[in-house]
């Protein structure tokens, strides 16, 4: 995902944009109350400068609506409406964080809950290039971006706008001068931002990514905590996730530091205009072209001028930290789905017949997974599919419910190509056993009935007792209330297989298809699980992939697959007569001495 190209600052406000959309008219408001707050801000030392300019002196003002107005009247007029701007500026600004803050939280919601859905969607060859940790990070804490974009990105830009806009207006009005020499720090600053700008966001990247790293070794750590304690190796993994944390921080600081050395060095450009206004104004009180209440107006409006420009200067690697985080989930959320969901549905009731037809599949390219696969298998057939480690097994069968799509040729169920149906559709009518088998943490009759969620609980110990897992289920402490992973109710291999089985027999759908579904159980149960299995399977399409010849005897069809070559295809006898062919050896190493052990055993 990494090596490809980041999403620019284009594209990253289009999504911004989108995701402001339903928040349209509390943004409006927002809007309002920052433009309000500016005015507020522009009136500020107004009332100072009444009482320095007429009230201290005695003097009437020149605006004709106070000209009546006593000097004490005037005293009295300014101390009110100071307090009466700073009381309105207080209440609106509590009102402006609490808009643009629940603006900001929802858009993460909204971003979060769409991301995480995304991630749900993208096919398994994404998720199997994708780490989970990374993942993780790019869900939980990229998303606060969003929030950080939107508020510290727009609002100080615009309050600033007004602010300058409306400053520029009453300072030209008081001094030509002045003005000219207050507005010229803007430049300089501006040239700061952009001299900086790719250092901070080149820091503010490799920050997020070293941080996300922190998260991916935390996780596969933890999900590979058996054989880091078995191997002993707690200390060297303890010592890569220092190396890794301590390269983060560093690079965080360096960023900080970058940032606050930007900072400094904005605060000094803006004391030395402050000190040239004063100079200048100083100069020009004393040669009486100017009152003192106008310098005290010229001084605090940079003040106030200053403030926006300067958090728009402060905030602008957080800005960049958060178009970083941005990036990096606009870049998973425009991840194509490889395996595009398709209109049609299938018509039931589904009969099952699969038909693999010039089949041709690879994970990447420069290695060739399978070749040439031609296949069919009629409703309610068995097709066992034998054949070494690494000959492309799991990956035919996963082609089925279109985990993957083939490079060439097509797959038809009931005649119907499977890229033309909704994911949904397909896979409702299809079982599956996979390996690894997966059991979530929660109770075993929840987990047996994940893919048909209304069984009820004469269905699940039904579906149990086929699998062969009813007995072990009922010796745990809460029996089917059991929570997998707790209280010490962790499962074997064998156990997890036979719920996994369980699950798969309790979905009752025409197509069937078997992982290995018993490699780590023994002979006995294995035997009882396959005679359970055997008993459903009867009029249902079936792919096995099994290693018991009795399963594969029983097959109507077996296919030898050999490097994602089919080498061998037809019935038990049809491969017993290729004497020297592929299977014959294969039964001959492998399976008779099992069926001499199994003959002994029931003897
Ligand atoms: N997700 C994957 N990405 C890349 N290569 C894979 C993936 N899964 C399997 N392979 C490769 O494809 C080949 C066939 O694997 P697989 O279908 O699992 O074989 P089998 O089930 O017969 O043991 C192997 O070389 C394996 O390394
Ligand atoms: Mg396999």
């Amino acid at each position: 995902m990494t090596d490809r190209r980041r999403p620019g600052s284009l594209r990253l406000l289009v999504h911004v944009l989108r995701h402001l959309q339903p928040y349209r008219a509390a943004f409006g408001v927002a809007v309002v109350q920052v433009i309000a707050l500016a005015v507020l801000e522009l009136c500020k030392p107004w009332p100072l400068k009444v009482v320095i300019d007429y009230a201290l002196p005695r003097q009437s003002a020149p605006f004709p609506w106070l000209a009546d107005w006593t000097p004490a009247q005037l005293l009295m007029l300014a101390t009110v409406a100071l307090v009466a701007i700073y009381g309105m500026g207080g209440a609106l600004s509590v009102f402006n964080n609490f808009t643009t803050i629940s603006i900001g939280q929802g858009m993460v919601n909204d971003l979060r809950s769409r991301l995480y859905q995304h991630l749900q969607r993208l096919s398994l060859s994404f998720h199997s290039r994708a780490a989970v940790g990374d993942l993780i990070y790019r869900v939980t804490a990229d998303t606060f971006a969003i929030q950080t974009l939107a508020m510290n990105g727009i609002f100080p830009v615009l309050s600033a706008a007004v602010l300058l806009g409306g400053m520029f207006v009453v300072m030209l009005q008081l001094n030509t001068l002045l003005t000219a020499v207050a507005l010229a720090v803007c430049p300089l600053l501006l040239l700061a931002i952009l001299l900086l700008n790719r250092r901070i966001t080149e820091l503010a990247h490799e920050a997020r990514e070293r941080e996300s790293a922190v998260y991916q070794l935390v996780q596969r750590g933890m999900s590979a905590i058996k054989v880091v304690q078995a191997f002993s190796k707690e200390e060297d993994e303890h010592r890569a996730f220092v190396a890794q944390s301590a390269a983060s921080l560093r690079s965080s600081l360096n960023l900080y530091t970058l940032q606050t050395l930007f900072g400094a060095g904005t605060n000094l450009v803006l004391a030395c205009g402050t000190a040239a206004v004063l100079w200048i104004g100083t100069q020009a009180v004393w040669r009486n072209t100017l009152t003192v209440g106008d310098m005290i107006v010229f001084v605090s409006y940079l003040g106030s001028l200053y403030a926006p420009i300067n958090s728009i200067v402060q905030t602008y690697g957080t800005v960049q930290g958060a178009k970083a985080g941005l990036a990096r989930v606009v870049e998973v959320l425009e991840e194509a789905e490889t395996v595009p969901d398709g209109h049609a549905v299938l018509a039931t009731p589904v009969r099952g017949e699969v038909r693999f037809e010039r089949v041709a599949f690879s994970y990447s390219a420069d290695r060739q997974t399978l070749h040439d696969i031609d296949l069919e298998a009629l409703p309610g057939e068995v097709i066992a599919i034998v054949g070494p480690t690494g000959a492309g097994k799991s990956t035919l069968v996963s082609l089925i419910p279109r985990f993957y799509d083939p490079g060439r040729g097509r797959i038809l169920i009931d005649g119907v190509d499977l890229r033309s149906l909704k994911l949904t559709s397909l896979r409702q009518h299809i079982s599956m056993v996979l390996q690894p088998p997966m059991v979530f943490p929660i109770t075993l009759a929840e987990n047996i009935a994940y893919g048909r969620a209304r069984s009820t609980r004469q269905e699940i110990e039904h579906a149990a007792r086929l699998a062969q897992a009813h007995e072990f289920i009922v010796r745990l402490p809460a029996g089917y209330e059991t929570i997998v992973g707790e209280h010490g109710a962790t499962l074997s291999e064998g156990e997890r297989q036979r719920l996994t089985i369980a699950r798969a027999l309790l979905r009752n759908t025409p197509i069937l298809i078997l992982d290995e579904p018993t490699s780590s159980v023994d002979t006995a149960t294995e035997a009882a699980i396959m005679e359970a299995v055997e008993e459903v399977m009867r009029g249902r399409t079936t792919f096995v992939i099994a290693h018991r010849l009795s399963t594969v005897r029983r097959a109507t069809q077996i296919v030898v697959l050999r490097d994602g070559t089919i080498v061998e295809h037809g019935t038990f006898d049809d491969l017993m007569r290729q004497q020297g062919g592929f299977f014959h050896q294969l039964y001959v190493r492998q399976f008779a001495p099992q069926e001499e052990r199994e003959v002994r055993s029931r003897a």
